[in-house]
């Protein structure tokens, strides 16, 4: 599986998504100065925040990229805190504990079971008014080839190919906003490259939410 993200890893480094940069002012507007990089990889977003001062931690499963983004943050005497962790365990952050999260085509990388625990993580140690900003593909806008098995309702894996047995979730709209219904939608659009996902910035309510994930049956529930 990690050795799916090698080209990814090198291809994307340095390279920042514009939606990105955009939040760079939410963040500071809001004073969001302590910010999580979920599935951080060559650490494009890492470096990113931490180059404007914010207050960065990051993780990734992938050992060598964690690595690499280290030695990367040392030469450009920049700090945040990276460590190897898998997004499917609970989190090693207390509760309440960031301003800010980022999860850039990251929480669909695994079953619909798994994305559940990890929005209530994210939920967990965001603090009230946190904001979340999400990169996840579409199911509206994707068109899906022969190559590829379907494991359970809008989610598949390929195949073959460097990305053999890695699971994609591909969300409907309503599927995306119901799975936080504690949350005012700041902004949600569809990506202009090819990736053709759905960006979604989403603020924290003051309580936590009372998850109730309707991935299969898909029914919109209004957005709070
Ligand atoms: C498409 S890359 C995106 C990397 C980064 N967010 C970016 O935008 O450049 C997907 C990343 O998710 C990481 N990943 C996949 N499954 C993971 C898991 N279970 N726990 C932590 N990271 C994971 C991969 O190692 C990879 O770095």
């Amino acid at each position: 599986m990690k050795s799916a993200w090698k080209d990814w890893h090198a291809k994307k480094e340095g390279v920042v998504e514009p939606e990105v940069e955009k939040l760079e002012k939410l963040f500071k507007e809001n004073n969001a100065g302590r910010i999580l990089d979920v599935g951080c990889g060559a650490g494009r977003h890492t470096f990113y925040f931490a180059s404007k001062g914010f207050e960065v931690y990051g993780f990734d499963e992938d050992e060598e990229a964690i690595e690499n983004d280290k030695q990367m943050l040392r030469k450009e005497e920049l700090k945040a805190d990276l460590r190897v962790w898998d997004m499917t365990k609970p989190m090693p952050y207390q509760d309440e504990f960031f301003d800010a999260a980022l999860a850039v085509r990251v929480i669909h990388h695994t079953s619909i079971s798994n994305i559940t625990k990890i929005v209530h993580e994210l939920d967990r140690v965001l603090k009230p008014r946190g904001f979340l900003f999400l990169q996840v593909p579409s199911y509206e806008s994707e068109t899906f080839d022969a190559g590829t098995i379907w494991i359970e309702p809008g989610t598949l894996v390929a195949r073959g190919g460097p990305e053999k047995n890695v699971p994609h979730h591909f969300f409907r709209k309503d599927e995306l906003l119901g799975m936080f219904p504690g949350y005012a939608t700041k902004e949600l659009h569809s990506n202009t490259d090819h990736y053709g996902g759905y960006c979604l910035i989403i603020q924290k309510g003051r309580k936590h939410a009372a998850f109730q994930c309707s991935f299969v049956s898909g029914l919109a529930r209004e957005n709070q």
